[in-house]
């Protein structure tokens, strides 16, 4: 293939994020469950370009271990570009050369910003021109957390996840993400969440019939206070992930001991995420998780969601 020129390629880069806040509903009808989460958009990125072409095709490279990722019609940025084509009546294809920097099936939405960067990406490149409303309403159909990574900053979501309100946020929140060499599928996370609530129905709280975002979460990072929000990170997931990866547990009391506020498993995990009060305590907390062999990096939120950059 001959190499594009800047002029031929759209460059587009979408956000990874952390669930500060998730609250689990029962199980519906088609196996999704209702949920009440708070998401941040944080500084580690996936970088797409897009090509025009005959065919859909895609490589994937990047600073993460990129070996669990699909390059068949399973992987979420071709199934995005697809769906656009379709739904917009657009003749030809699209060479999308994925650059990765979320960690791989590790609960902070790589997957997700792959296919939203995709959506901006193709829309860009092709002229179709759809509003945010349309994006959005194919961004939904692609995956529960799709439509956040075209959001980005910090919002609340209902529903399957999908359903979102911006939600204000002051400041810059600091946060060091331990990822896991091995991913953990998010399906076999929320089986055991619903197996564990089974096997423990009378010792722990049953499933809320109607999940919501504890208010002191919103007054917190209304406040940009890192204290406070520490103190009220939640994630029904994490007692599934660590049931998963007991290992996590070591983790978690690990970064917390070296002086992060407050750890959480980062949406259905296995990467842990850190709150820290300053980018020196988050140096801390990654010298500790090295020494522990656990790679780390060092990321802050709120970052705007998926937008193109000059080429
Ligand atoms: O929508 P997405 O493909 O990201 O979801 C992956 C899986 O996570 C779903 O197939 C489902 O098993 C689970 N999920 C869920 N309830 C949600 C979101 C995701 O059960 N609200």
């Amino acid at each position: 293939m001959i190499p594009a020129s800047d002029a031929d390629r759209v460059h587009v880069r979408a956000p990874g994020k952390v669930n500060l806040f998730l609250e689990v509903g029962a199980a519906m009808p088609d196996g999704y469950h209702e949920l009440a989460t708070a998401f941040q958009a944080v500084s580690l990125y996936e970088d797409v370009w897009a090509t025009a072409s005959d065919d859909f095709t895609i490589e994937v490279t990047g600073s993460v271990d990129t070996s669990g990722v699909p390059l068949d019609d399973r992987n979420l940025a071709l199934r995005a570009a697809r769906l656009l084509a379709r739904k917009t009546g657009q003749a030809g294809g699209v060479h999308l050369h994925v650059r990765k920097g979320v960690p791989v099936a590790g609960g902070m939405g790589g997957g997700s910003a792959d296919a939203a960067a995709a959506l901006v990406a193709c829309d860009a490149l092709w002229g179709t021109e759809l509003t945010n409303a349309q994006l959005h309403q194919l961004a939904a159909r692609l995956g529960a957390d799709v439509p956040f990574s075209l959001h980005g900053g910090t919002a609340v979501g209902t529903g399957r996840g999908d359903e979102l309100s911006a939600a204000l946020a002051r400041g810059r929140f600091e946060w060091v993400f331990a990822t896991d060499a091995e991913g953990l599928s998010t399906p076999d996370v929320y089986t055991e969440l619903d197996a564990h609530r089974e096997r423990r129905r009378t010792d722990i709280a049953p499933a809320p019939t109607q999940p919501f975002v504890d208010p002191d979460v919103l007054h917190a990072l209304r406040a940009g206070d890192p204290v406070r929000l520490a103190a009220c990170l939640r994630n029904d997931l994490q007692a599934a992930a660590l049931n998963l990866r007991p290992e996590l547990a070591e983790v978690l009391e690990l970064g917390e001991s070296a002086g992060a506020l407050a750890g959480i498993v980062s949406g259905s995990g296995p990467t842990v995420a850190f709150l820290c009060e300053a980018p020196e305590a988050a140096l801390d907390v990654r010298v500790a998780l090295a020494a522990l062999g656990r790679d780390a990096f060092h990321a802050h939120g709120p970052v705007p969601g998926a937008r193109l950059l000059p080429a």
